[in-house]
């Protein structure tokens, strides 16, 4: 049963994790960096890479002895090695190569999407039925694929401006709450009217799988703070003056807005795919409104266990499991890939 040792510093995250048998997680530790970031309502990348820098070693000490494995006891050292944030990915990959060269074992380079879609075997044995469609969304991804196997996974359909987490976090800052902005609105919406403001839902071409997430935010900018242009002042007025209950409506608004789409294109990819199933990761998938819908697709829905939908290397760690039988290794030249080329290529 091979014991793989997962490495995870695509954004803001330094995550270390030893999985054996692709789904068996041994340990599983995660440095969240969020309060680094959190004046700046945003991941700031030159601040990320030095928190790596001083998280890395002391998260791979812990997740090893959390485990109780030595470098001998590992089968192969996995690294997220794409898409992210240079600086950050640099950390990783380093560290993944240097254990992997000076213990003399297999580096498997994995992407760090790919394995958001894996997160829904750790701890299950229970594979969801293929080809199906897979959904990530996440603060930096909204994507689509056809999924015919865990070696067989094809993008279909992208955002082409914001992801729809990435929305999530803009609205709390237009709403004044903090960062991230996601399980804040998702809580607020609870209680809210979904619908109290008809918000937009951008589905863009009859056939698109594409997403747009861009207008919601802007619609929700303006309904807050007012319109420019018409004579509205677009400072005052603005959250401070919104009572708790308006609050709460426009977060179950806006969030009802962005599931209508996300399922939309959900039932769209299932057509498109001929799918079986649904499997859907990332921060995101922790919502609770989305994983209410989900339950009403017409293919079941396979999601991840809370833990495991926001960044962590044991994803990483399982997936490698999958590429390590089929000897899908990587050589010790392996790039760190940044967004920006990971979209041109
Ligand atoms: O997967 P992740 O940890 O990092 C990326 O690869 O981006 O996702 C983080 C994102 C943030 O934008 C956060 O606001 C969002 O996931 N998120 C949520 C929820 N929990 C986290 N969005 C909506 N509802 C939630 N409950
Ligand atoms: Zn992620």
């Amino acid at each position: 049963m091979p014991t793989i040792l997962g490495i995870e510093s695509t954004c803001d995250e330094t995550a270390a994790a030893v999985v054996v048998d692709g789904h068996d997680v041994r340990s599983d530790v995660v440095a969240s960096q969020a309060e680094l970031h959190a004046k700046y309502r945003g991941v700031v990348p030159e601040i990320a890479s030095r928190a790596h820098i001083e998280n890395i070693l002391p998260v791979l000490r812990e997740a090893m002895s959390e485990a109780s494995v030595g470098l001998d006891d590992v089968d192969a050292v996995a690294v997220a090695h794409r898409p992210g944030l240079i600086g950050s990915l640099l950390i990783g990959v380093t560290a993944a190569k240097t254990l992997a060269w000076a213990a003399g074992k297999p580096l498997v380079g994995v992407d760090h999407v790919h394995a958001h879609l894996y997160s829904v075997m750790l701890e299950h044995n229970d594979p969801p039925p293929m080809p199906a469609v897979g959904l990530v969304v996440s603060g930096g991804h909204t994507a689509l694929y056809r999924v015919g196997s865990w070696l067989d996974v094809e993008l279909i359909g992208t955002t082409i401006d914001d992801a729809v987490g990435e929305a999530y976090d803009k609205v709390a800052a237009i709403l004044g709450l903090g960062y991230p902005g996601g399980p804040v609105i998702d809580r607020l919406a609870r209680d809210g009217d979904p619908r109290a403001v008809n918000f937009p839902r951008t589905l863009l071409a009859r056939d698109s799988l594409d997403f747009s997430f861009s207008g919601l935010k802007t619609a929700v900018l303006y309904n807050v703070r007012g319109v420019p242009g018409r004579g509205e002042d677009v400072k005052a007025g603005g959250p401070a003056q919104l009572s708790e209950q308006n609050l709460r409506d426009v977060a179950a608004s806006f969030q009802a807005a962005c599931v209508d789409v996300i399922v939309k294109k959900l039932r769209r990819a299932i057509e498109h795919v001929g799918a079986k199933s649904v499997i859907v990761g990332g921060g995101v998938s922790a919502n609770r409104g989305l994983r209410d819908a989900l339950t009403r697709l017409p293919v079941p829905a396979f999601v991840p266990p809370l833990k495991y939908c926001t960044d962590n290397a044991a994803m990483s760690a399982g997936l490698a499991h999958v590429y390590h039988r089929a000897g899908r290794f990587s050589a010790l030249d392996l790039d760190a890939i940044t967004y920006s080329q990971f979209r041109e290529g």
